[in-house]
């Protein structure tokens, strides 16, 4: 599957980063919009982008909605009419809050950048999206997710993580209701769990180094049909139960 025009949000480090790098690298992709909250936490991304000019960087954060529109024109300025192949709702983070310590303002934010800002990001891109996939062109949209937001995952398992892991749960909902919503505008939606990864929010224990977990992610992004659309796919190309 050739995934031309491609968005991909918090690309500034972790698998972000990864995939912004690897998807560069590959011959079939055109555009590669890397979207960074903060300049200065860029340099890589920058870096990268000064060699590859494939890749144009835009600052924007996930939950600052009164910036959308602006977004959308940016966006459509270096897709032109071809529209949008591939959006990648990357962007995460994780509170570390128990039954006891959990507050009213983490699950907001966990809540906030996990799940409304991935939905809200792209209801707000559908148009590009849109073009793309009247054009007969291969679209999805592939929400970053977590087995800590499998319903059926194992509870003691990262119990510390309420806020994660509801907002997680909410995310995989949000990607069945955006695959059957999108399904008549052939247009996929997958959310992946992309293993336990050595990044800031994995951490230095994590199992995956982040070039590994993202090349086996691009093998099931790049090979996205129909039949996966809907579904939480782990990193193997194995499917897990939402
Ligand atoms: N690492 C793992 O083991 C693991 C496992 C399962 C799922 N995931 C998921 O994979 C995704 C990437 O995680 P990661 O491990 O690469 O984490 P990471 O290294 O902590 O990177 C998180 C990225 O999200 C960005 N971000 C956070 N809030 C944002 C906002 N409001 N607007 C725009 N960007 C924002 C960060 O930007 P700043 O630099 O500006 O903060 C950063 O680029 C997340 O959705 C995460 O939940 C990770």
């Amino acid at each position: 599957m050739v995934h031309k025009n491609i968005l991909i949000t918090g690309s500034n480090r972790g698998i972000g980063f990864q995939l912004c790098k690897q998807l560069s690298q590959l011959n079939t992709t055109g555009n590669i919009i890397a979207t960074t909250r903060s300049g200065s936490n860029s340099c890589d991304l920058n870096r990268l982008s000064a060699v590859n000019k494939k890749i144009k960087v835009l600052a924007f954060d996930t939950t600052d909605y009164t910036r959308y529109d602006r977004f959308l024109d940016d966006c459509h300025r270096i897709v032109g009419n071809r529209g949008l192949n591939l959006l990648v709702n990357n962007a995460g983070v994780m509170a570390r809050d128990s039954l006891m310590s959990v507050t009213p303002d983490s699950l907001n934010d966990n809540f906030n950048v996990n799940s409304i800002a991935p939905l809200m990001v792209t209801q707000k891109l559908l148009p590009l999206l849109k073009m793309s996939a009247n054009y007969g062109d291969p679209t999805a949209v592939v929400n970053i997710s977590s087995t800590l937001g499998s319903t059926v995952g194992r509870v003691e398992a990262g119990k510390q993580y309420y806020p994660y892991r509801i907002s997680k749960a909410s995310l995989n909902m949000i990607t069945k209701l955006l695959a059957y919503d999108l399904s008549e505008d052939h247009i996929r939606v997958i959310a992946v769990h992309p293993g336990w990864v050595k990044t800031d929010m994995g951490s230095k224990q994590a199992l995956l180094e982040p070039e590994f977990a993202v090349k086996s992610l691009l093998k099931v992004i790049l090979n996205i049909d129909s039949s996966l659309s809907g579904k939480l796919i782990n990193y193997d190309g194995k499917v897990l139960q939402l």
